[in-house]
């Protein structure tokens, strides 16, 4: 039998990033701690919200609740260049100034610390937090499903 990563276990969350005075945001399931300090998220070359990650070294990531599929709809099934994103979605921001839900789990404020470009186009980004708060601890968070989507 072939090998399939949708066997992987991963959460689901926005990734978030703002340079001047634009704002944009994707639906990201390539992320993972690398300590309890670092972050690792991996953004495709099509992304628009990519370019602002790179400009600005910085993102935010926001953790979505079981219950929160449209929001990560939203932010996966659409550009941030022609549709926006955050309208109707109430957002704060920390230190680095990238937008953070105030609608779900938890919070990071991100600065990026190293780049590594992948053979596919995929871009990794090792990040360090800065910051970040637990809004709900008892939430049940949103786990990728290919079906969902
Ligand atoms: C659940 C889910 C998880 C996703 N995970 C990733 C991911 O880890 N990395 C990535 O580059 N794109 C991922 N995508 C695709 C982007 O979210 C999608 O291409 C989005 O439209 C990009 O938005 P942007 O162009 O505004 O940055 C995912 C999409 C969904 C629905």
């Amino acid at each position: 039998m072939e090998y399939s990563t949708d066997l992987l276990t991963h959460g689901v969350y926005v990734v978030t990033a703002r340079q001047e005075g634009k704002t944009a945001g994707l639906a990201v399931a390539w992320a993972t701690q690398v300590s309890s300090e670092e972050l690792l998220i991996c953004v495709g070359s099509k992304s628009a919200t990519r370019p602002l990650i790179e400009q600005s070294a910085s993102f935010g990531l926001s953790v979505l609740r079981a219950d929160q599929l449209d929001m990560a709809r939203t932010f996966g099934w659409h550009h941030s260049d022609e549709v926006n994103k955050f309208a109707g979605i109430a957002f704060h921001t920390r230190q680095s100034g990238a937008p953070l839900l105030n609608d779900c789990v938890a919070v990071f404020d991100c600065r990026v610390e190293k780049t590594v470009e992948l053979e596919g186009g995929q871009k990794l980004f090792l990040a360090r937090i800065l910051d970040g708060e637990v809004f709900e601890p008892e939430a049940e968070r949103l786990i990728y499903r290919a079906e969902d989507y």
